[in-house]
């Protein structure tokens, strides 16, 4: 059965960096080809995981839309066809870019053939990752039915954690299936602060805690890509302390 990890949080406080490095370390651990799911309109994950996205679901989406009244019977097959072309393959992971949400036009026929093909693709991986766009709006689509564990990513801030709360309220909300919920607070230097740890919402199974990684600074400033992030910086071997744990 595919394990599905799906990574949510406020803006820009690490998913599609620990997205990433899930998809790394997941792969080395399993030497299996990890499924990657961009799922943020506004797509880094590949530039992260150190490939080039041609197309996304996004494009093939308007381009089905426009044609949707030929898309019937054997067209559904060339359909998905043309959804697998839009994935690119990694060395150890493939990735799916969904890219930019819907235009104007009837897209219900179009989503339920996307809702096909994501559920077919994922379903022939071990493990998936979801990188999310910030904020609820994804939920609200409920894109993903099922997910073994929801990982709320948050600053060290109490707007982080107030989203992060607010994040797991609304999945619960909307009934997705969930395993397990986590709250990821990352860029920790040394211990949380007392008046912070008062405020760690209630309601996820785990917390856990990532470091500031001066490593990944550094990285972020040449490159946006992470294939080459040390294997002992504090953030890889943080992330393979907590894959364990995700079970
Ligand atoms: N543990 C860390 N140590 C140092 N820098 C970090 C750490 N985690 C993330 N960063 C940096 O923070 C910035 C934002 O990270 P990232 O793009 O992963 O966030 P995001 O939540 O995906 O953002 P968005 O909401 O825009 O999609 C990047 O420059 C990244 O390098
Ligand atoms: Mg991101």
């Amino acid at each position: 059965m595919t394990y599905i990890i799906a990574v949510a949080g406020k803006g820009g406080v690490g998913k599609s960096t620990l997205s990433a490095l899930l998809v790394q370390e997941l792969a080395a651990r399993t030497g299996k080809v990890i499924l990657a799911v961009d799922a943020d309109p506004n797509s880094n994950l590949g530039e992260k995981l150190g490939v080039t996205v041609e197309k996304t679901i996004g494009d093939l989406r308007e381009d089905l839309v426009r044609r949707s009244e030929e898309v019937t019977g054997s067209k559904h097959q060339e359909a998905m066809y043309q959804l697998r072309l839009a994935m690119v393959e990694g060395r150890d992971f493939d990735l799916v870019t969904m890219g930019r949400s819907e235009g104007r036009g009837c897209y219900c026929y179009v989503n339920n053939l996307l809702r096909t093909f994501l559920d077919e693709i994922m379903s022939q991986y071990g493990h998936v990752v979801i990188d999310n766009e910030a904020g609820m709006e994804h939920l609200s689509r409920r894109t993903c039915q099922r997910m073994d564990v929801l990982m709320v990513v948050s600053d060290a801030t109490r707007v982080g954690l107030e989203t992060a709360f607010r994040i797991l309220s609304l999945a619960r909300e909307m009934e997705i299936d969930i395993g397990k919920s986590v709250l990821v607070i990352n860029r920790v230097t040394g211990e949380l602060p007392a008046s912070l740890k008062e405020m760690v919402p209630p309601g996820f199974s785990r917390l856990f805690l990532l470091p500031q990684d001066a490593a990944v600074e550094e990285l972020a400033m040449a490159s946006s890509q992470l294939t080459s992030l040390p294997r002992d910086s504090l953030l890889r071997e943080a992330v393979n302390q907590l894959i364990p744990e995700l079970r």
